[in-house]
């Protein structure tokens, strides 16, 4: 079952006199529980791309269909509804609240859904021990890792339960170790909570731990392959 369907995507960002064609005409699908990597040259429209598939943005043209709602149709509220549902977000910076400990932050997104704290916590807590932090759940961020860092945040994306995570270059500000550590998280929900997964990354290394790779070059796609298994 496709759960992302993007037909003729356009996206054109207006500043002024000065106007960016970011996406032109593109067209895809992706399945249920597929890992996916995109990739391209800086400025080729990946993130713009990210942004359209989490409903942070509208496009200017074209169809998308996440999980059966044409989303392109939505108010911005309803579109944050769906956002909620079925999107976590993890960024190559993390985003965490500096000034709240790792149980705080994973927390959040539950707030938004009118859970009561105590189911919060129990929630936040398991996302945490599924990203292996659960002795560190009264750290600070700065008192954490770049690695452990960027678990906490992708237990902020797993905690509401989504169908979907995006990742925009996860492993972008962390070493090649704490980065595989990183992937093999994302194989882990990929396989055993059947997530689907779609990370933007620069790196073919990273990239390949997705199955698939969709390459971009001045907001179109150029290529979308299979990644060939590997023997070890
Ligand atoms: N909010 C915006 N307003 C105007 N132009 C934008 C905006 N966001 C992106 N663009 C332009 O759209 C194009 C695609 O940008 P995008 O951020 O999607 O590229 P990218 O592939 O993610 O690049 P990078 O690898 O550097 O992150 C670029 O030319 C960029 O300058
Ligand atoms: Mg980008």
């Amino acid at each position: 079952m496709e759960i992302i369907k993007m037909e003729n995507i356009s996206k054109l960002y207006k500043s002024g006199q000065i106007k960016v064609e970011a996406l032109k005409n593109i067209s895809f699908e992706i399945k249920e529980k597929e890992f996916v990597s995109i990739m391209g040259p800086s400025g080729s429209g990946k993130s713009t791309l990210l942004n359209l598939i989490g409903c942070l943005d509208h496009s200017s043209d074209g169809t998308y269909e996440l999980a059966g709602t044409q989303v392109n149709k939505l108010s911005d509220s309803k579109m944050s509804e769906v956002r909620n549902l079925f999107i976590g977000f993890v960024f190559q910076s993390f985003h965490l609240l500096p000034r709240m400990n790792a149980l705080k932050n994973v927390e959040i997104p539950l707030i938004y859904r009118g859970l009561n704290s105590k189911l919060r916590r129990e929630l936040a807590e398991a996302a945490l021990e599924q990203v292996g932090l659960k002795d560190r759940m009264t750290h600070l961020p700065a008192q954490l890792s770049g690695g452990q860092q960027q678990r906490v945040a992708i237990a902020r994306a797993i905690v509401g339960n989504p169908s979907i995570i995006l990742a925009d270059e996860p492993t972008g500000a962390l070493d090649s170790k704490s980065g595989e550590m990183i992937m093999d998280l994302f194989i882990e929900l990929n396989e055993k909570k059947s997530m689907t997964i779609v990370q933007v990354t620069h790196e073919e290394e990273i990239a390949e731990y997705g199955r698939r790779i969709i390459r971009l070059v001045d907001g179109q796609i150029v290529s979308d392959s299979l990644v060939e298994e590997k023997d070890v």
